[in-house]
């Protein structure tokens, strides 16, 4: 095919459009990556105050760093069906992975009662979308937006000089969120737990469930544990049960797995009108409506260094249709977080070192 050639004048002017055209992408991914306002927040600034508080662990999460993967079983009980068309919902069994993990970003971090600890989910319908949750054994968050994580984050970071964070710092940032005061308080007066297989997880995020009819609802949900205490800890509040053991917590959980499979009950609180869904560090009153979902089995406990938690990502935001996103803005920024620390984590692979527990050599025995 013959082409035209373009007299000089249009050719500058085309050309002039093209490099238009491309600065403006190269400008918008700038603007998206924060280059042209350094005190944005973006997915890698969280990603560096995390890691200015845990120091740099290659490979590992950037928090949650600490964890153990599991495979198990949801037996749905059909009652939260009537509120969320999520095939998960419908009576039967579905295959789920999780992991259990302490909340900070120190992956060889001693266990500790005090250390908030969670438990992530993923459930897989035949056939249908995925549902993943991650939940923690406090009863609110600490913030309610990612700038105020951001800040806590800061004003926690230890000082170079001392190795210490400044109260200063924790005390200014108090004073500007009365909000984390509050969820401190409630925290605090929540019952004690002895390990993790006797801890109640909590969504602390709100979400909403939406019908067959198309009803949807506010709702927050937590996994409640069908065992007792675990047998080995002395005292609720007792961090030096076992002084030798680095790895009590899981170790204890390792234990008791080993002798039956370990059981919580998927309960859901729908909301009422007023409710908060914008504000995870506000509890909503005890008698809204709990629907009992099912039951949650963990049934094997695996190293996270080649289990099947390693190479996924528990987004808040993975929902299947009949689950959706409230308005609260910790989400979006945790699902953005979580795949910059999933990027990360995942390039870093050949330098990690194995994790601090495996329960293949975990040889303890729960004592009657
Ligand atoms: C802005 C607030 C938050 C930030 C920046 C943040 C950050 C992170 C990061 C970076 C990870 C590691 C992700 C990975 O590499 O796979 C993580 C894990 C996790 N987060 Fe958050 N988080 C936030 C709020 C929350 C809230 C409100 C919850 C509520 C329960 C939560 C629960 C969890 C859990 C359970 C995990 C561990 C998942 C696993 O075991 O892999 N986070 N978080």
């Amino acid at each position: 095919m013959n082409e035209t050639p373009l007299s000089t004048p249009r050719a500058l002017a085309r050309f002039a459009l093209i490099g238009a055209a491309m600065l403006s992408v190269v400008g918008l991914f700038a603007y998206t990556g924060g280059w042209f306002s350094p005190t944005r927040l973006t997915q890698s600034r969280m990603i560096d105050a995390l890691h200015a508080g845990s120091g740099l662990h290659p490979g590992f999460r950037a928090a949650h760093a600490k964890g153990m993967c599991f495979t198990g079983s949801f037996d749905s009980s059909g009652a939260a069906a009537a509120y969320s068309k999520a095939v998960v919902f419908a009576p039967g069994k579905v295959a789920l992975t999780g992991r259990f993990a302490l909340a900070s970003g120190m992956p060889f971090q001693p266990d500790a009662l005090a250390i908030p600890r969670s438990m992530a989910l993923r459930f897989m319908a035949a056939g249908a979308a995925e549902w993943r949750t991650g939940m923690n054994n406090i009863p609110v968050f600490v913030v309610s937006t990612p700038e105020a994580f951001y800040e806590q984050l800061e004003a926690s970071k230890p000082n170079p000089a001392s190795g210490k964070p400044d109260p200063d710092a924790m005390k200014a940032f108090l004073s500007r969120h009365p909000e984390t005061s509050r969820a401190f308080a409630i925290i605090q007066a929540q019952p004690p737990q002895t390990g993790f297989a006797d801890s109640t997880f909590n969504s602390l995020n709100a979400f909403r469930f939406v019908n067959a009819a198309g009803i949807s609802v506010p709702v927050r949900w937590g996994v409640v544990p069908m065992q007792p205490a675990v047998v080995q800890a002395n005292s609720p509040d007792d961090d030096s049960a076992h002084p030798s053991d680095k790895n009590r917590l899981f170790d204890d959980l390792i234990a008791q797995e080993h002798e039956q499979p370990l059981r919580w009950r998927l309960v859901v609180t729908v909301g009422e009108p007023g409710d908060s869904t914008a504000d995870s560090t506000v509890q909503w009153p005890d008698n809204r409506r709990h629907v009992d979902a099912g039951i949650v089995t963990v049934e094997t406990l695996q190293s996270e260094d080649d289990g099947p938690c390693t190479d996924i990502n528990f987004d808040p935001l993975v929902l299947p249709p009949g689950i959706e996103p409230s308005d609260d803005p910790l989400l979006s920024a945790r699902s953005a977080v979580y795949s910059r620390s999933f990027t990360l984590r995942a390039g870093q692979r050949p330098e990690k070192p194995p994790s601090a527990v495996n329960p293949a050599e975990v040889t303890r025995v729960v004592k009657p």
